[in-house]
């Protein structure tokens, strides 16, 4: 597949997985406390079962795109000290594997009933950092350099 077709894919996957995440956590946490728990109980049983339909998708999406477009560049990742540009994908990557290994935990929990409130936040808010990390390294590898 050409590589503009392989991003153009890649950021729709980004998107949609950092949206989601994003809405979840500044606009989900914020209305918890106006919510009662037994309802937000609920909202977060719906949440957890339309992400395990689709998000699967996305992340197949995400996950091999990113895959092919690293391919391009692996000469560089084969020495990710080598440089700036080699170093900041391989962090990305590593962030992004992180993401994926939060991912599986809580679909775990969610097939096994064991999800909990405080589970299902910290792994939001776990998941949001990385997201923050891997927009800044996406961008940051083509324009720092040391
Ligand atoms: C949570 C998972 C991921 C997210 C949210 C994510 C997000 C992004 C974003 C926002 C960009 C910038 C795209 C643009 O500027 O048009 C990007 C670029 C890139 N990503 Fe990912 N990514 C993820 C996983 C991966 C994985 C697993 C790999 C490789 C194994 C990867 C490899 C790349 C590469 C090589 C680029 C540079 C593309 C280019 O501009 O030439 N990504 N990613």
């Amino acid at each position: 597949m050409r590589y503009p077709v392989l991003l153009t894919l890649h950021l729709f996957g980004a998107l949609i997985f950092i949206g989601a995440v994003f809405f979840e956590v500044l606009i989900l946490e914020g209305a918890r406390r106006h919510i009662a728990a037994e309802t937000m109980r609920e909202v977060e049983r719906a949440i957890a079962r339309r992400a395990r339909r689709l998000m699967p998708w996305v992340i197949v999406v995400l996950y091999s795109s990113g895959a092919a477009m690293a391919w391009h560049y692996r000469a560089a990742l084969a020495h990710p000290l080598a440089s700036s540009f080699a170093t900041l994908l391989s962090i990305k990557i590593l962030l992004a594997l992180s993401v994926l290994a939060h991912f599986i935990t809580a679909m775990t929990f969610s097939v096994r009933g064991r999800m909990t409130s405080r589970r299902f936040r910290f792994i939001h808010l776990s998941v949001f950092c990385h997201m923050v990390g891997i927009v800044l390294l996406a961008k940051g590898m083509f324009h720092v350099s040391w």
